[in-house]
């Protein structure tokens, strides 16, 4: 009975061949319809003004990334021919409050982080800069967006429908930050596609697989109906898709539950299958479920397992990476939890769930990631590099293989020429190189 039941939830999270042919032939619908004027999506389909670069961008700009709860300031100094130097760094962990509480609060933080870093380097001439702001922006030209909607499990009151790069300088101003110039906005996918292009011009697509995931690429202008703002250059814009609120997917019991214990229910669906900030608390409902049918830890009175977000993506990889005899290592995981005792049974159970969550997340991945590959090039006939970064992908012991596996199952021998490639820091480096570029093209405009 038991088993039989375990077996069944194993089946639920499997994603077939023909499903994933059903997900790229779905996706490839709402991207279609996401870049007309007035076309109804779950992919919002963003125009981002930003065109891949030439390789041959120079000079000195920083960073301001905002992807998650961490938060990065860089100096990045860019040599041409594809080499970017990670001058200086810092980091910085945000406070609930800037993650819940009065939007204002969050801008004056950063820009409260940013002075701190321009006084430790001594930094006093003209700071030009490049803000990756990782959520949903209307982007109206390259340094102007309105914020759409809060994902991550952020909530700040007063930021939606505001311009984030607006709300920036005021905070820089009461900072006293005269000297600093925002020259452009960008999501952290845009930034990650930027930075792999820089020196492989093979690379149209990025995609983060972290707290959150998201996937951008290079399309012709002519096929983005909906443009509203002023292009000046170029024939192709980065889109970023906004993914993770695809919501053509196949739902399980525990992704609605989970869902509708969110804090944005009905919205981000991929996002809720796929990505870390998630992937812990779906296994959390699993394994509930099975206490509650006293399938699983027989030996204990009470887990903690009502608590919410107990178990992070981390300890996913970690079960995952158990290959030591009996789960010991497992056992500590559990342990560390407040799981105080487990069998080996409960442990191989676990391991395998853990198994089959993270494979529906990287074929669901895969599918995507696919479609967009047969949207730019429908016979396969160029090479492709993904630019791909996020704890999630980059820490996951199978993550990065089980979607090559896809790709094989999708494309055959034609899989070989797509390449994902890890691209750490993406979305500061891509800040710095967008921002070069704006710099750029105001220079040549004179
Ligand atoms: C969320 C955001 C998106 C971002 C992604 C990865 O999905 O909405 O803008 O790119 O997280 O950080």
């Amino acid at each position: 009975m038991a088993l039989e039941s375990i077996n069944h939830i194993i089946r639920e999270f499997e994603i077939d061949k023909p499903e994933m042919r059903r997900i790229m032939r779905a996706f490839s619908l709402e991207m279609k319809a996401g870049l007309e004027k007035g076309g109804k999506s779950s992919l919002k389909m963003l125009p981002t003004y930003v065109r891949k670069p030439t390789g041959e961008e120079s000079g000195i700009f920083f960073a301001l990334d905002l992807g998650g709860t961490n938060f990065r300031i860089l100096e990045i100094e860019l040599k041409e021919k594809g080499r970017a130097k990670i001058l200086k760094a810092m980091n910085f962990k945000l406070p609930n409050r800037c993650i819940t509480g009065d939007g204002r609060e969050l801008f004056l933080y950063i820009a409260g982080c940013l002075k701190k870093f321009l006084y430790r380097y001594e930094i006093s001439n003209e700071v030009c800069l490049g803000f990756t702001f990782s959520f949903p922006i209307d982007q109206t030209a390259i340094d102007e967006g309105r914020l759409l909607n809060w994902t991550k499990g952020f909530g700040l009151k007063g930021v939606i429908g505001k311009d984030v790069v607006q709300l920036l300088k005021e905070a820089l101003a009461k900072r006293g930050l005269g000297n600093v110039e925002i020259l452009a906005l960008l999501n952290d996918t845009v930034g990650t596609l930027v930075a792999r292009s820089y020196k492989d011009p093979d690379c149209r697509i990025g995609i983060i697989l972290g707290t959150g995931t998201n996937a951008c690429y290079s399309e012709k202008l002519l096929n983005i109906k909906k443009l509203k703002g002023r292009v000046s250059k170029g024939e192709d814009m980065i889109i970023n898709i906004e993914w993770g609120n695809f919501n053509k997917l196949a739902l399980t019991r525990y992704d609605r539950k989970l869902d509708k214990l969110s804090a944005n229910p009905g919205e981000q669906i991929l996002e809720k299958m796929v990505s870390g900030k998630y992937l812990g608390e779906v296994l959390r409902l699993i394994l509930n479920g099975l206490v509650q049918k006293k399938f699983l830890f027989l030996n204990l009175g009470s887990t903690n397992l009502d608590v919410p977000d107990l178990f992070k993506a981390e300890h996913i990889s970690d079960i995952e990476n158990d290959v030591s005899r009996d789960l010991e290592k497992t056992k500590g995981t559990l342990k560390s939890l407040g799981i105080r005792s487990s069998t080996e049974r409960d442990r191989h159970i676990i391991k395998r769930i853990c198994a089959a969550i993270s494979r529906r997340a990287s074929r669901v991945s895969a599918s995507c990631t696919a479609s967009i590959i047969k949207e730019m090039d429908p016979n396969l006939s160029k090479a492709h590099t993904i630019a791909v970064d996020g704890t999630l992908y980059e820490k996951h012991p199978r993550f990065s293989k089980n979607m090559e596996t896809a790709f094989r199952e999708i494309f055959g021998k034609k899989a070989s020429r797509v390449k994902m490639a890890l691209t750490k820091d993406g979305s500061g480096i891509g800040a710095a190189i967008v921002a070069a570029i704006v710099e750029r093209d105001k220079i040549e405009k004179v």
